[in-house]
């Protein structure tokens, strides 16, 4: 029995338009998200099979692991740190957040310049983040190559920056999609994460 499944998403695959597409949000969830979900499971089970001591195998494995395991991971956050644009959880909120990005950044403003400005820089695929450094609470933009998670910091916010998340809707510009994600940005989730976390 597979042990990894694949969460509904929180809203319908339009609720996010018009800045993801349907098509977008379809096929990042039943298709990318599911195949790390597909591959973890599969990795999980080849690993626990394995007879023997073959190091190298159990390396691949090991590597098959932390990329799928990080997608399922990553996605799973994603899609919960999204809100449809109209809804109330998609503002921020006067609140513990909200005092703690004007104390750590200036203002939102300063806040999403700083994140975008880091993940558009990313090279390659990757994943842009708002984390909390939960040694000196203070809030962080991280950025984390491939579907690796962020382990560094609590994660308050993650933007997926692979072409598959922007590239039918923005085609090759990745700003436009940063800025279009803030629309759709579920502040609520985040203020959840960010109470959780200290
Ligand atoms: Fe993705």
């Amino acid at each position: 029995m597979a042990k990894y499944t694949l969460p509904d998403l929180p809203y319908a695959y339009d609720a996010l338009q018009p800045y993801i597409s349907k098509e977008i949000m379809t096929l990042h969830h039943k298709n990318h998200h599911q195949t790390y979900v597909t591959n973890l499971n599969a990795a999980e089970a080849n690993l626990a099979s394995l007879a023997g001591d073959d190091i190298k195998e159990k390396l691949k494995l090991q590597a098959a692991l932390r990329f799928n395991g990080g997608g399922h991971i990553n996605h799973s956050l994603f899609w919960k740190n999204l809100a449809p644009a109209q809804s109330p959880a998609a503002r921020l909120a006067a609140g513990p957040l909200k005092d703690a990005i004007n104390r750590d950044f200036g203002s939102l403003e300063a806040m999403i310049k700083e994140v975008n400005g880091a993940t558009a820089a990313l090279q390659g695929s990757g994943w842009g983040w708002l984390g909390l450094n939960t040694k000196s609470k203070k809030l962080e933009v991280v950025t984390t190559p491939n579907q690796d998670p962020l382990l560094s910091h609590a994660v308050i916010i993650g933007i997926d920056i692979w072409e598959h998340a922007y590239y039918l809707d923005y085609k090759n510009v990745k700003v436009n999609y940063l800025d279009a994600i803030w629309h759709v940005m579920n502040f609520q989730e985040a203020e959840a994460r960010y109470k959780a976390a200290l």
